[in-house]
């Protein structure tokens, strides 16, 4: 049977990842940082809490890392943990660098350090382009980061292409697009709009505040996204991979997409709020996912609007399991 361990289990790749590897068969063993409160929900979501062996560990504790390999002696490592909240990495620039960057440098060195023979995953992202160079993104594509998030993550991309040309490590790099679910965090834009539609249908709330609408990405479904982190890892060689949609919708229009499903007019709910524009936004981005197709035979399934469907509805079935004012 092989093994896998995922870093950032708790969060909404990590869950799906989790799910997918279970399903063909893998032991999963999965990093938990110690928390305050329980954060398993996404697990418990999507019934595989009780299948999983969690690990207490913290990518910047690098003795935590060496204890968790050796404990689980995996055949493949997925690091997907990071502090991956853009607008946050303002405000924390030196959290997101430890996180974001220098975790992947403590389990790139933690693998060597242990002689793991673990292939090796590391979720870089679509925000390394930033101040786009092309108009559409593919794997050659010069890098222009935007926030300290694209910056640190630029750092844990070239560092496990450096492990990977220097100590000849199985280290592979998904260079993924925006990619959402019913898991996505309440503070990403999707999310906060799929909740705040159901809130408004179910009159619990009466507008919705947003920063910059025109900001345009390119959104795919995280279940789609995370076969294609597994297949990377099945491949002879080692090798970076785009995975995108290849199509870019503005925040604007998927604000559309989401109230047209319950029959309102998004204008009527949308207010502009300076708060949540960014000292420097990363205007659009749209990948060429060519290659995954080809090499991967990986293809995103998931259209935008059959995304922001599913998302809306589990959001209306969880207020209304909330107790009313
Ligand atoms: P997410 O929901 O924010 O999950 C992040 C995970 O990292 C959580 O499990 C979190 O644990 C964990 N974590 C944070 N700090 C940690 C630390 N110091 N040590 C150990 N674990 C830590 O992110 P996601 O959307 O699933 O994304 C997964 C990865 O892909 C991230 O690296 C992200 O930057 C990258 N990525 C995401 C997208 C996207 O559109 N979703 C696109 C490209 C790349 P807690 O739950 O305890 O906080
Ligand atoms: N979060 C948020 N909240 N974003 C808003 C809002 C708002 O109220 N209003 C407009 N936006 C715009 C942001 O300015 C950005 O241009 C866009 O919506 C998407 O924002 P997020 O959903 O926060 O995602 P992101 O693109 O910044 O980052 C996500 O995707 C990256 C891949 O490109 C994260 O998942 C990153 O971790 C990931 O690397």
């Amino acid at each position: 049977m092989k093994k896998a361990l995922i870093t950032g289990i708790t969060g909404q790749d990590g869950a799906y990842l989790a799910r997918f590897l279970l399903e063909k068969g893998y032991a999963v063993y999965g990093l938990v940082a110690r928390r305050s409160s329980c954060n398993y929900w996404r697990l418990d979501y999507l019934g595989v809490e009780n299948d999983v062996e969690l690990i207490y560990g913290d990518v910047t504790d690098q003795p935590s890392l060496i204890n968790a390999l050796e404990k689980s002696e995996p055949d493949e490592v997925y690091n997907l943990a990071a502090q991956s909240f853009v607008a946050t990495s303002w405000e924390q620039p030196v959290l997101t660098a430890k996180v974001t960057a220098l975790g992947v440098l403590n389990l790139l060195e933690a693998l060597r350090i242990t002689k793991s023979g673990a292939r090796f995953y590391q979720a870089s992202t679509s925000e390394m382009f930033g101040l786009i160079k092309e108009e559409v993104q593919c794997e050659h594509t010069p890098f222009h980061p935007r926030s300290p998030y694209g910056v640190a993550k630029l750092y844990g991309h070239w560092i496990s292409v450096n492990y990977r040309e220097s100590f000849g490590l199985y280290t592979a790099n998904g260079i993924l697009f925006n990619h959402e679910s019913p898991l996505r965090g309440i503070e990403f834009v999707t999310r906060k709009v799929t909740d705040g539609v159901a809130r408004i249908k179910m009159g619990r709330q009466k507008e919705l505040r947003l920063g910059n609408v025109d900001a345009k990405r390119d959104w795919g479904f995280a279940g789609d996204y995370v076969e294609a982190m597994w297949l990377m890892l099945q491949q002879d060689e080692p090798d970076d991979f785009v995975i995108a949609t290849g199509r870019t919708t503005s925040v604007r229009d998927m604000c559309k997409i989401a109230f047209d499903y319950v029959g309102l007019n998004y204008e009527d709910y949308i207010v502009i709020d300076p708060r949540f524009c960014r000292p420097a936004e990363v205007d659009i981005l749209i990948g060429n996912p060519e290659k995954a197709k080809e090499v991967l035979a990986w293809e995103a399934k998931t259209t935008l609007e059959e995304l922001i469907k599913m998302m809306v509805d589990a959001d209306l079935d969880r207020v209304a399991d909330e107790p009313g004012r």
